[in-house]
């Protein structure tokens, strides 16, 4: 690999710019994912990466998205905490040809999160052709604790996926019921939409906020030099300080914001090892350092940042009191096919269960009370998977029976479980059995399996 492309930094769509109105093209287009290979691909205003939204907490603002595609899609805000109708789960289809309206209010602490397609049984496929963006909120809270917050200068989305091009550079996405058990996993590594790119940072403290939108691989991501770096925040906020690390495993759907100190002027590669809690794919290496793959390079200039110190602390959560949740409940993940076959343009396809039941847009699996917290254990069988939920934020309480390590400590909304985990889940929004909220596994092949339930809030 040559590392000779430049990080393509997502144009920046600030709502309260634009008088908290903004427009998002659902479009085909295309992209060259490898040098000079350009390839049609699906994505938002048609181009990868999708823009990045930046939202302030407290405001109100109204997105019309327009679906150009010649098939249906959702575009759901995942982490963003809205009420089950303007979610944009796979209840709020957007035809071809079709718009949507949603008014989304933004009564969250700052975070990463994403958007990206929910349609019932072609969310892996869509997403994997392209649609996905970030969303940044912002509640103010950057200055204060000193952050790096110049967007695409000292401040980069980076996003993280797998691909499989031809020798065209087209994508290649393929179905069989090995595939959706395992995961579709790609063989090349991709950062922001491009193979291999390299990136100019300042000299000094540099902010990445780390998206995994890949369809089912988990990265464990490292530097080169080894150097440590600071996980500030996961999912959901602000970790209470910074957990110093030298290497960080992401899962599908995952977010993680992490400081990076590049004062002393070396370029250095970021790093992914073998997925080794999934599938096929871990099993390739057994040595570590013959795992590791490069992803990018980063290049400092002679520039210093505007940050100058790794913050001492950040924000705290509230403590996770397990005590006051009103009920326990518990989820089984199967990995083996029990939910029976549907039928598809390419054969019969397996269906995958939660609870020995597959995915029905029709049944309610769950009631729960707004204002309430619960303790959801979940457990998984066959491999790892990772859990996540609408609606709501959790805290982990345990992962395989031990308390979760620091960087896993705060507000989340992704959890990758091997065997089994308990989160202390808090229901803030509503959700009404017409528009009610999803739990799944974000293996999108899992998810589309049905590998998904559904949940009101009331
Ligand atoms: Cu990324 Cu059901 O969501
Ligand atoms: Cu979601
Ligand atoms: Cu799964």
């Amino acid at each position: 690999m040559r590392f000779d492309r430049r990080l393509p930094i997502p144009p920046l769509i600030d709502a309260g710019k634009r008088g908290n109105a903004i427009e998002l093209q659902v479009a085909s287009g295309k992209h060259a994912f490898v040098g000079g290979k350009p390839t049609r691909i699906y994505g938002y205003a048609g181009q990868i990466p999708g823009p990045v939204l930046r939202l302030r907490r407290g405001d109100e603002f109204e997105v019309t998205v327009e679906n150009k595609l010649d098939i249906d899609t959702t575009v759901h805000w995942h982490g963003l905490l809205v009420s089950g109708d303007v979610e944009g789960g796979p209840h709020q289809i957007i035809k071809s040809g079709g718009s949507w309206r949603p008014r989304l209010r933004v009564d969250q602490p700052a975070s990463t999160l994403w958007f990206h397609p929910h349609l019932h049984h072609d969310t892996a496929r869509q997403i994997y052709m392209g649609l996905s963006g970030l969303i940044i909120v912002d509640d103010g809270s950057d200055t204060k604790l000193g952050l790096p917050h110049a967007y695409g200068i000292d401040d980069l989305p980076i996003v993280l996926q797998d691909r499989s091009f031809g020798p065209d550079g087209s994508l290649l996405y393929d179905l069989d019921p090995l595939t959706i058990q395992y995961g579709l996993r790609g063989n090349t590594i991709i950062a922001n939409g491009v193979v291999g790119p390299f990136a100019r940072v300042p000299g000094g403290l540099v902010r990445l906020r780390i998206l995994n939108a890949a369809n089912a691989q988990n990265f464990d991501l490292r530097f080169s030099d080894k150097r440590k770096f600071y996980v500030v925040a996961s999912d959901a906020g602000f970790v209470s300080a910074p957990v110093a690390m030298q290497q960080l495993r992401i899962s599908p759907a995952e977010r993680f914001e992490i400081l990076v100190d590049f004062s002393n002027g070396r370029p250095v590669m970021l790093e992914t090892g073998p997925d080794r809690v999934m599938g096929i794919f871990g099993a390739v290496s057994e040595d570590d350092s013959a795992g590791f793959v490069p992803i990018m390079r980063f290049e400092p200039t002679a520039t210093a940042g505007a940050a100058k110190e790794i913050p001492v602390s950040l924000v705290a959560p509230a403590a996770a009191d397990a005590n006051r949740a009103v009920r326990r409940r518990e989820f089984l993940l199967d990995s083996g096919f029990c939910g029976g076959q549907r039928p598809t343009e390419t054969g019969l396809l397996p269906g995958m269960c939660i609870n020995g039941k597959t995915h029905d847009m029709a049944r309610i699996d769950v009631e729960t009370a707004l204002g309430t917290t619960e303790v959801w254990k979940i457990v998984s069988r066959g491999m790892a998977h990772p859990f996540h939920l609408h609606g709501a934020s959790f805290r982990v309480l345990s992962l395989s029976g031990a308390p979760p390590p620091a960087h896993l400590a705060g507000w989340k909304d992704v959890v990758l479980v091997e065997d089994e985990a308990e989160l202390l889940v808090k229901f803030s929004r509503p959700a009404t059995p017409e528009h009610p909220f999803m739990y799944h596994c974000h293996i999108l092949e899992h998810e589309d399996a049905g590998m998904m339930g559904q949940y009101v809030c009331t």
